[in-house]
């Protein structure tokens, strides 16, 4: 919500813009309250952005169709974070792998056995609810010992308020489904509940084939799905989601002791908006691609100060992660999670090992001329200040001296730091952020209501909106059409020839079209035309070279 005072105006001050439509001044904001999403889904299914999966037949709960203006707002969305982690990087490759993969992965993965949220149901309203969270909102604790949950006294139905809870059982969130015309176990299979793990599993082919070297990243982006038990705030938790994701491969510590004699800490206040370094560890590392991923957030128009980090405790920790941060977002809903950021040590790509059989070491050039300059002495010393370390984090002695041993050959399973985003949730994020209402005034007094929707350029779903004045002079509307297919060819651009210039503006704004040109006399003219930007509302007249050279600037 924007509260500004500005006039519209003729930047060069030419009376013939006022034909374009009434100037207006924006008198004060009429939102003075949190956007309820309520307005925003009633936008979203008006303008065409978001539609409730099978309407038609009454809808189907936790999935979402994007609709001529929400399948734009994606792709740019998939586009720029692919040009962020994927084209702009030399360290990065990408992958491109199906939904249903072999059952054994996601037995080695722990989804098909952990992979499940606690459920309980109301025996009388019969609905049914996640059990952590129903205690969450009651401001209760659940009740955790081992692996089995209770519910704590006093937790109650969230619909009906009845005490008539079953216990929480265990709901796996895998969809499953059979693979040929026999439904039995034997073929069964599951639909991804994440992308990232085909790229553990695609590991050794990647890594032949892709002239990389750890450190180095492996990204992709595409469905997933999860049966929910409570889809809810509008896309924010659905059944089929996008997720975008990269798991970035590095040396574990003691690799990188090895080869640098030293390893980088925070402590050591490294810069990391710089390149990265060979003596990082993994702490940096995680810390580098928290700092990336906020600039990358805020380079596509969420403010900085709707960003929060959320460090996961200890006991909210995977017992194999090290460290785990949330990038959150103030949805108008509360705080939540837009993506997570994982060091996941070498637990991945080990359980594949472990279930597959075969090696998902990497031999590691470097680190064997390192290893090869030391002599045994030093070795055993090394050895024993590694079995310490991993002692006193739990670890046997004797996976410690083996961790070792395959070091000093050169090998070892690579570590990865894992920033895993949805692609629907920062959709979501971006369409709540871009709603705004305004109130406006001409010279008269006259007031007007205005919904604008303030995308970014690099993500707005129309990049351009393209008028021709009049519709009835042949010669006027031929050269806007001109101007539009030239124009077309770069960027998703919008011909709108009906009704009157205000309203044609009006409808780019609720779209999030940053400028839309009109094609008036003067273009027969001179080749201007009058650009108007969506914010200010200001109209200035550029030639078309003028307005490319612009437009390119602005959306990147
Ligand atoms: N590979 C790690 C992983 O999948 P996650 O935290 O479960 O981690 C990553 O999911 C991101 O995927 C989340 O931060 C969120 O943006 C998105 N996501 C997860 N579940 C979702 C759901 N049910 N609906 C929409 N997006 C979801």
């Amino acid at each position: 919500m924007r509260t500004r005072r500005t006039s519209a105006h003729d930047a060069h001050g030419r009376g013939r813009l006022l034909t374009h439509g009434a100037f207006w001044r924006i008198l004060r904001p009429i939102m003075s309250k949190k956007l309820d999403m309520e307005i925003l889904a009633s936008l979203c299914k008006r303008r065409g952005f978001i539609f409730q999966s099978s309407e038609l037949y009454g809808g189907i709960n936790g999935f979402w169709d994007y609709g001529p203006l929400g399948c734009e707002l994606k792709r740019n969305i998939k586009n720029a974070w692919w040009k962020h982690i994927v084209r702009t990087r030399e360290d990065v490759v990408g992958l491109d792998a199906t939904i249903i993969m072999h059952p054994a992965i996601w037995k080695a993965s722990g989804h098909a056995d952990g992979f499940a949220d606690p459920m309980v149901d109301c025996k009388d309203c019969r609905k049914r609810f996640r059990a952590d969270q129903l205690c969450e909102e009651q401001g209760l604790e659940l009740i955790k010992d081992g692996k089995t949950v209770a519910l704590p006294d006093g937790a109650k139905c969230p619909a009906c308020g009845s005490r008539n809870l079953t216990a929480p059982r265990s709901f796996n969130l895998m969809f499953k489904t059979f693979v040929g015309p026999i439904e039995d176990d034997s073929n069964a299979a599951w639909l991804r509940p994440e992308t990232a793990q085909a790229i553990f599993a695609q590991f050794s082919n990647i890594i032949a084939t892709a002239r990389q070297k750890v450190p180095f990243g492996v990204a992709q982006m595409g469905k997933s799905f999860r049966n929910e038990i409570n889809p809810r705030n509008y896309t924010f938790r659905s059944r089929e989601f996008e997720q975008m994701e990269l798991e970035f491969f590095i040396r574990p510590d003691e690799a990188v002791e090895l080869i640098c004699g030293r390893v980088t800490t925070l402590a050591d206040k490294p810069d990391l908006t710089g390149e990265p370094q060979e003596s990082w560890g993994w702490e940096v590392w995680l810390h580098y691609w928290i700092e990336q991923r906020l600039a990358w957030y805020r380079s596509i128009g969420l403010p900085a100060e709707h960003l929060e980090l959320y460090w996961q405790t200890g006991d909210e920790l995977a017992h194999y992660a090290r460290a785990c941060v949330d990038i959150e977002y103030a949805f108008p809903f509360g705080v939540q999670e837009l993506e997570g950021i994982a060091a996941r040590g070498d637990f991945d790509l080990t359980q594949h090992q472990r279930h597959s059989g075969k090696q998902m070491d990497v031999f590691d050039e470097a680190l064997k001329q390192a290893a090869d300059k030391l002599d045994a002495a030093a070795k055993e010393a090394f050895t024993e200040k590694v079995v310490a370390e991993w002692t006193a984090r739990n670890q046997s002695p004797e996976a410690a001296r083996a961790f070792v041993a395959k070091l000093f050959e050169g090998k070892y399973v690579p570590h990865v730091v894992e920033p895993s985003a949805g692609t629907d949730r920062l959709a979501l994020a971006l369409l709540s952020n871009a709603y705004d209402e305004e109130t406006l005034t001409d010279d008269k007094g006259k007031t007007d209501q205005r919904t604008v929707m303030r995308f970014h350029p690099s993500i707005a779903p129309i990049k351009l909106g393209v008028f021709p004045l009049v519709k009835n002079k042949p010669e006027l509307y031929a050269k806007a059409r001109e101007i539009f297919a030239q124009l077309q060819r770069r960027w998703n651009c919008f011909w709108d020839e009906s009704g009157a210039i205000g309203r044609r503006y009006r409808r780019m704004d609720e779209a999030g079209t940053p400028w839309c040109a009109t094609v008036d006399f003067q273009t027969l003219e001179d080749g201007t035309v009058t650009l108007r930007d969506r914010d200010s509302m200001q109209q200035v007249r550029l030639s078309v070279p003028e307005l490319i050279q612009k437009l390119d600037t602005e959306i990147g």
